[in-house]
């Protein structure tokens, strides 16, 4: 095989084998995907408007369902053993606002995790049809 072939195939191979592993694998897996949650606890933290939503919240279950729920979304090989969207953020009567502020805390905590925007899109396209299980109930 010709060289120039060869670097043809591998680069095909390599494009073939990125478009089919799952957005869990290219975020990198369980390790990064608790370090963004970490850094959006700390984004929540310190933003008062949201912060509000989380006086009475228990962080440390939020901070295990949070990273079960990217996880599966993802197509990770978790379960979630949360409650649903809309259970869980019933009664918030949470406004477009406080949604789009909350997504850039999530992009926010993502770049501070060094994922690159590409990515970061994707993950965003997964949690935006989510919206609407939230706002306003
Ligand atoms: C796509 C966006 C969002 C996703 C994927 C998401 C996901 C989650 C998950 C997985 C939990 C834990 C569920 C459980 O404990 O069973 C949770 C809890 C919570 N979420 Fe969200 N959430 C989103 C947007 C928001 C927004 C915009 C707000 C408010 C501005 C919010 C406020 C809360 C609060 C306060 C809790 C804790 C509830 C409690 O204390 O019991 N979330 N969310």
């Amino acid at each position: 095989m010709k060289l120039i072939t060869f670097l043809l195939v591998l680069t095909l191979t390599a494009c073939v084998n990125q478009t089919q592993k799952t957005l869990y694998e290219q975020l990198g897996g369980k390790d990064k995907i608790t370090q963004i949650v970490e850094n959006f606890i700390y984004e929540i933290e310190f933003n008062e408007t949201i912060y509000e939503y989380f006086k009475e919240t228990d962080i440390q279950r939020f901070h295990d369902k949070l990273i079960e729920h990217i996880c599966v979304n993802t197509g990770g090989p978790c379960q979630y053993t949360g409650d649903t969207m809309a259970q869980v953020h019933a009664g918030m009567n949470i406004n477009e606002s406080d949604f789009n502020l909350t997504v850039d805390l999530l992009i926010n905590a993502m770049t501070k995790a060094d994922i690159p925007h590409p990515l970061q899109n994707k993950v965003l396209a997964v949690f935006a049809p989510m919206r609407k299980d939230m706002i306003y109930k």
